[in-house]
Parts: structure tokens; C-alpha cells; sequence
């Protein structure tokens, strides 16, 4: 069964018809038609679905959309407007972190989610932070020094 739905995404109100069940990613790329947030195993495993719902990293494939209908929702396309996001997505640029890109949009929500929580994170910090978020390239030395560039400011 389809229902009127109000979201709030990137700071707009977003109204549309879809099944209560349906899982929050789909409703980004399939009706609201922002495809910046990926899809890539469907079952929490891999990270590539982030968005920030409130703030906090969330894998947004196994979210049924009627659980974030009163919360503020955070996408890639959006975080750069973000004090953290800016810093996050600067610092990937400067570290040259991305190869393929595909895992990229969840590598930076997580990122910029845990310095907005714990603005100068250490290992275990970023460890526990970015655990869940996979990269088939192995791009996970450039994004530890890219957190930590992002976390100290550095204008490299
Ligand atoms: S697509 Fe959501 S965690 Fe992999
Ligand atoms: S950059 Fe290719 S999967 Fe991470």
C-alpha cells in the first residue's frame, strides 16, 4: 500500500506516495531522484548507502522510510554545506583518496558524522567509525590520513 509521505531531506520538505516499507535508499534514488548515495549490498554490509539521519551515519538500505519521516535527512549532495562535510570533502580532494569513486558518497558521510561527533579522532576512533564502510580499491590508508588532515585543519 502506497502513502503520502513528508520527508525532510537536505533542510527541504520532500512529499511523495510510497510503501511505508520502503527502504529510505530507494526513495532517494528512485523518487526524489538523488543518486549521489549508492547502492551496493542491500544488507548493511557495505556502507555505500550512508546518509545522516539527525546528525549520525545510517545505512540508509535497510531504513524503511516511515522510521526518518520526522527526522532530518543529510545526503552527499548536501554535506558539503556542512562545517564538517566541507572540511571532509576538501581533505578527500587534497589526499586524492578516491580511485573508483563507487564507495565514496558513504566513506565521506560516515567521515564527515564521526568529526562532527569527535573533531579530533584518534585511530580507534576512526577505526570504530569507518568499519562498516567498505572500499573494494583499498583506499583505506588515503582515507585515515584524509580524516586526520580534515580533523587538524591542514590546508595542504
Ligand atoms: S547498500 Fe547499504 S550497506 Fe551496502
Ligand atoms: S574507491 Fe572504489 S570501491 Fe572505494
Amino acid at each position: 500500500m502506497h502513502m503520502a509521505t513528508t520527508l525532510t531531506v537536505n533542510g527541504e520538505q520532500k512529499t511523495f506516495d510510497a510503501p511505508p516499507d520502503m527502504p529510505l535508499l530507494w526513495v532517494l534514488r528512485d523518487i526524489l531522484g538523488m543518486t549521489g548515495t549508492k547502492f551496493g549490498c542491500g544488507i548493511a554490509q557495505c556502507g555505500a548507502c550512508t546518509v545522516h539521519v539527525d546528525g549520525k551515519a545510517v545505512r540508509s538500505c535497510v531504513l524503511p522510510v516511515s522510521a526518518v519521516a520526522s527526522r532530518a535527512i543529510t545526503t552527499i549532495e548536501h554535506i558539503g554545506t556542512t562545517p564538517a562535510g566541507a572540511k571532509v570533502q576538501k581533505a578527500w580532494l587534497d589526499a586524492e583518496v578516491v580511485q573508483c569513486g563507487y564507495c565514496q558518497s558513504g566513506q565521506i558521510m560516515s567521515a564527515a558524522a564521526l568529526l562532527t561527533a569527535t573533531p579530533s579522532p584518534d585511530d580507534s576512533d576512526i577505526d570504530a567509525a569507518m568499519a562498516g564502510n567498505i572500499c573494494r580499491c583499498g583506499t583505506y590508508v588515503r582515507i585515515r590520513e584524509a580524516i586526520k588532515h580534515a580533523a587538524n585543519g591542514k590546508q595542504s
